[in-house]
C-alpha cells in the first residue's frame, strides 16, 4: 500500500503556541520593522541556539524573540502565517494558544495581542474555512497576581476567547498556585486546558484535573508514572495533548522510540498529537505524524489519533461531523 500522506489526513491542532510559530525569518523582519535589535546577530545564529537542554533552555530563547511582536498588524501576520501552513498541512480547526503576560511586560496591551490575533483567525476562517480559537496561557512563573490581573483586563471580551491555559516553566510552579484565577476563568464562561506532566510529575497532572478543572491536559505523558492516573484519564476519556518532536527537542524524553506515546495509547488514554511550537521544534503537526510513524507506530494508530484530535476539540458537534 502507499504511504500515507500525513498532510491530507483532516485533523486538528490543540496544544499550538502562536509565539511558537514565529520563524526566524518572520522574526528578524519583524524586528527590522520596528527597530527593535535582537540579541542574536542573523537567522543562523538564532537557530543555532535551537539544540535544547530542557523546557527552560528553550523558553529563554522563546521570551527573547517574543520582543519584535508590537503592534495589532505583528499578531495578525503571526497568526496568519501559522494558519497558513497549518491550511496546507491538512489542519481544519486549530485551538491555540498565546502568552499576553509576557505581552504585557513587553509594553504590549492584551487588547492589542487580542485584537490582532483575532484578525489573523478571521481571515484565515474567510480564507481557507480554518475554525478554532484563542486560548490565554498563564505563565506559571510570573507571579499568580499578575495572571489574575490579565483575565480581568480580557474579561470583557471573554468571548473572543475558547478558553485559558496554564504554561512556561513548569517543575516549582504546581497547578495548586492557579485554583483561583482558574475559577474565575470558569465563571467567566471559558474552557480550561493546563500544561501538566511535561517535565513536571504526575501529582501535577492529578492537581490539574483536581484544582483547576482542568477538560485536556497538554503534554501529560509523566501520566505514566502513575497507574491509577492512566486508568482515570482512560475512564474518564480526558485527552493528552502529546507533542512528541517537542519532547525530544527539549529532553522530556530521550528519544521517539522510548516515547510512553504507544503505553497511554495501550492503556486507552484519549491521545492527540499536537505541535507546540513548531518553528523552534523542527516541524508542524503531519511532520510529528511522519516522525511517529517513522518510529514505528503503525499507521493505523496515527490515523486514529489524528481523529482524536477532532474529537477532543472544543468545536460544536456539528462541526465535528464536518471535521472529519
Ligand atoms: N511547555 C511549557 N510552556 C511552553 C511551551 C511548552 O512546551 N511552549 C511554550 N510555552
Ligand atoms: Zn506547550
Amino acid at each position: 500500500t502507499d504511504p500515507i500522506d500525513w498532510r491530507t489526513l483532516p485533523k486538528a491542532e490543540l496544544h499550538l503556541h502562536l509565539e511558537g510559530t514565529l520563524e526566524p525569518e518572520l522574526a528578524f523582519a519583524l524586528a527590522e520593522r520596528n527597530g527593535v535589535t535582537l540579541p542574536f546577530a542573523d537567522v543562523d545564529e538564532l537557530r543555532e541556539r535551537f539544540a535544547f537542554e530542557d523546557l527552560q533552555s528553550f523558553l529563554d530563547v522563546y521570551y527573547a524573540c517574543m520582543v519584535v511582536l508590537r503592534t495589532r498588524d505583528d499578531f495578525a501576520d503571526l497568526a496568519l502565517a501559522y494558519l497558513e501552513r497549518a491550511h496546507v498541512d491538512g489542519v481544519r480547526h486549530v485551538e491555540a494558544f498565546f502568552d499576553p503576560q509576557v505581552h504585557a511586560a513587553n509594553g504590549v496591551p492584551v487588547d492589542v495581542v487580542l485584537d490582532g490575533l483575532r484578525a489573523g483567525f478571521d481571515e484565515a476562517e474567510r480564507r481557507w474555512g480554518i475554525t478554532g480559537g484563542l486560548i490565554l496561557c498563564f505563565v506559571r512563573d510570573l507571579p499568580v497576581d499578575s495572571a489574575a490581573a490579565v483575565l480581568e483586563e480580557v474579561a470583557p471580551r471573554a468571548g473572543e476567547l475558547l478558553g485559558v491555559g496554564l504554561d512556561s516553566a513548569e517543575v516549582g510552579y504546581p497547578p495548586s498556585l492557579f485554583q483561583e484565577v482558574f475559577a474565575r476563568a470558569a465563571e467567566l464562561g471559558l474552557r480550561r486546558v493546563a500544561h501538566a506532566g511535561e517535565e513536571g510529575p504526575a501529582d501535577y497532572v492529578w492537581q490539574a484535573l483536581r484544582l483547576l478543572g482542568a477538560e485536556r491536559i497538554d503534554h501529560g505523558i509523566r501520566s505514566v508514572d502513575d497507574p491509577e492516573l492512566v486508568r482515570h484519564l482512560a475512564r474518564e476519556r480526558i485527552p493528552l495533548t502529546v507533542c512528541p518532536l517537542s519532547n525530544v527537542r527539549l529532553r522530556a524524553v530521550e528519544d521517539l522510540r522510548a516515547h510512553p506515546l504507544p503505553a497511554l495509547v495501550e492503556a486507552g488514554v484519549v491521545v492527540t498529537i499536537s505541535s507546540d511550537d513548531p518553528a523552534y521544534f523542527g516541524g508542524y503537526v503531519a511532520d510529528n505524524l511522519a516522525a511517529l510513524a517513522a518510529a514505528g507506530i503503525p499507521d493505523a494508530t496515527l490515523v486514529d489519533l489524528a481523529g482524536h484530535s477532532i474529537d477532543a476539540s472544543f468545536a460544536s458537534e456539528a462541526r465535528k461531523a464536518e471535521l472529519h
